[in-house]
């Protein structure tokens, strides 16, 4: 293995997996479950398996399919493996950055995601003592201190007395040829048990274990465990022994996989009907009238004094929206903050705010990070998460959960109309018990969000049989900029539009609001330059057709979405997309739909990696 150097900064976002089992192909399915993984990263990746003269490790550069590829004809197979994918934003990609790494006997391997921030100390030392590094990563590292302990100690307690030697954040586990035991261990970085029959499994997500058991303990910071295939016994970092309990995850394997879609993206446009249908209807009473959320929420309602919602990326969009939905519906004023700049401010907040974070993977470490800078100065914690049992609802007051169902496709689809949806739920809630919302103006509302997975259905089926978003699609995908303008709660659907397509398209694409744009964006328009308006069906729309006169009179190529029947509106088009008329405030739900396809077909039309966009992971687990 080549020296790599480490940067200081360098940030690194990883897929891990462990198998301990009674079968012996665990070189395939760790295979299999990287795949799985690789949406967290994808520069690389390595499997280590045991077998009977030591630990066999092999390592490839690029895609996990690669890594396949070099296994091929491999008769190595083992029952005790792990394995790794790995996304790095600084340092080359390489096959000689990738994991697993080991000590100097080659007895202990291990996959790491995090940063050892004491690595260097701890590298001193160990060089001092004889050691021999083949790498400079900080994984390495850990390899070492082991195998140091394990002059003194058994493999169990010198894996836990590293463990606490090492600063900074991890989720580790270890293989050790002379057991054929895997050890694992976390602090801040997310690591999920997964119990089998006869085997069990660790990996940094659910999906990755999904196909063999829904099973699962969720390790705490400060835990680790040892696993063999019939036993997990679970630790504290001061070798308590602890009890922990088995959740069986809400997720089944047909979620997670593609089935039949040319894209997980796709696949996860298609099921939001079934999400925001789901999302709802466990929070509506039995006569569908009224909202009854599960939980209590931690400040009482008619107290809570302001709102602060904290998020990153779409979820920060959603945010946005519900914004309007509770200032409107509830009459608390609300905040939206992105969580990498609200830690580093000073906030004012006190114990009358409540907080509503919002998180899909619920890991994203932006948005936890703020999270506990407001608890600490006395905020009370809602979470609006898609991942049970996530880093986020555990430190949380209470959790809503989005019944979105595993997200796979980077690029966020079916967790953004989820959390708009319970967003809506929450305001009505909160707006009913504080008085602020009459009983028939929710009952109203109640019928019209009923009305949501039919129209998105609708949607889906009308762009299958008509294709119209595809070849309008077509047409702007050699577009170098568009811009995407909407007014009100349609605004954040503009910035949701841009985001999407600029992620998996790579054409620049900027969000506005639409009357903002005379103050310099329209300086921007030409012939080339495509503009998208959110104009359906609301309070603006007048406002918003002058915006577009303002573009159609400089040449600019417009793209409308239109609730259906519109009329007026066509004439200034160059291309129309249609939406089912619903409620103002509903209207993102359905809108942000099309705005999803036109960037999922642009990006497929352009040959992309639609479900693996260049430099992006799905979970951002590092600042
Ligand atoms: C964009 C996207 C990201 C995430 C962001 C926050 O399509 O997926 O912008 O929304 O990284 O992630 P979560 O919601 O997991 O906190």
């Amino acid at each position: 293995m080549e020296n790599y150097k480490k940067e200081e900064n360098q940030i690194i976002m990883c897929g891990i997996i462990g198998i301990a089992s009674r079968d012996k192909n665990v070189k395939g399915r760790l295979v299999d479950s990287l795949k799985r993984l690789e949406y967290r990263g994808y520069d690389s990746s390595g499997i280590a398996l045991r077998i009977k003269d030591g630990i066999f490790i092999k390592k490839r550069q690029g895609r996990v399919a690669e890594l396949e590829e070099e296994l091929k004809g491999n008769t190595f197979n083992s029952e005790v493996g792990i394995g790794h994918t790995r996304w790095a934003t600084h340092g080359e990609p390489s096959c000689k950055n990738s994991h697993p790494h080991t000590d100097c006997t080659g007895k202990i391997a291990l996959v790491h995601n995090g940063i050892i921030e004491n690595y260097k100390e701890l590298k001193k030392e160990l060089e001092d003592s004889g050691h021999i590094f083949t790498s400079s990563t900080d994984t390495e590292v850990i390899a070492h201190l082991i195998e140091e302990n394990l002059k003194e100690y058994t493999f169990i307690e010198a894996f836990r007395k590293a463990v606490k030697t090492l600063e900074g954040s991890f989720a580790i586990v270890a293989l050790f040829s002379e057991e054929g035991s895997l050890y694992v261990a976390r602090k801040d970085s997310p690591l999920v048990i997964g119990i089998g029959d006869r085997e069990n499994f660790v990996a940094s997500d659910v999906p990755a274990f999904l196909p063999w058991t829904d099973r699962v303990i969720f390790l705490e910071d400060g835990e680790m465990c040892k696993m063999t295939p019939n036993s997990v016994e679970t630790y504290n970092f001061e070798g308590k022994s602890l009890k922990k309990e088995v959740i069986k995850v809400p997720w089944n394997l047909a979620q997670a996989e593609k089935g039949g879609y040319k894209h997980f993206m796709l696949k996860e446009i298609y099921e939001q009907g079934k999400a925001v249908g789901d999302t709802i209807g466990a929070r509506l009473e039995r006569d569908d009238e009224k909202v009854a959320l599960e939980g209590d929420f931690p400040i009482p309602p008619e107290e809570i004094e302001r709102i602060l919602i904290l998020a990153c990326g779409t979820s920060y969009h959603a945010g946005l929206v519900g914004k309007f939905y509770l200032e409107e519906i509830s009459g608390i004023p609300v905040y939206v903050d992105y969580g990498s700049e609200f830690r580093y401010r000073k906030p004012i907040i006190n114990e009358k705010t409540l907080v509503i974070a919002v998180s899909q993977s619920g890991e994203t470490a932006d948005t936890i990070g703020a999270v506990r800078l407001a608890r600490e100065k006395g905020a009370r914690i809602i979470s609006i998460c898609n991942v049970l049992g996530s880093t986020l609802t555990r430190i949380s007051d209470v959790t809503f959960h989005t019944y979105a169902g595993p997200e796979i496709s980077v690029a966020s689809t079916k967790a953004f109309t989820t959390q708009l949806s319970l967003f809506f739920l929450l305001a009505l809630d909160l707006g009913s018990r504080r008085g602020f919302l009459s009983d028939e103006k929710e009952r109203e509302y109640v019928r019209e969000i009923l009305s949501l997975p039919v129209k998105i259905e609708d949607i889906l089926k009308k762009d299958k049989k008509e294709g119209i978003i595809r070849e309008i699609a077509v047409k702007i995908s050699s577009a170098r900029n568009a811009l995407y303008l909407g007014r009100n709660v349609n605004y954040p659907i503009a910035l949701e539009g841009a985001l999407k397509l600029k992620e998996i398209s790579y054409i620049h694409a900027e969000g506005y609001p639409a009357g903002e744009m005379k103050h310099g964006p329209i300086a921007l328009i030409d012939e080339e330059t495509p503009t998208v308006f959110i104009a359906t069906e609301s309070s603006v729309l007048k406002k918003v057709k002058s915006n577009m006169e303002e573009i159609k009179s400089r040449n600019g190529k417009i793209i409308s979405l239109v609730s259906d029947g519109e009329k007026e509106l066509s004439e200034l088009s160059d291309y129309i997309i249609r939406v089912p008329g619903i409620n103002e405030y509903l209207a993102p739900i359905l809108n942000i739909i099309p705005l999803q396809l036109l960037a999922y077909h642009a990006a497929d039309y352009l040959g992309h990696d639609v479900d693996q966009p260049r430099n992006l992971a799905k979970s951002v687990t590092v600042e």
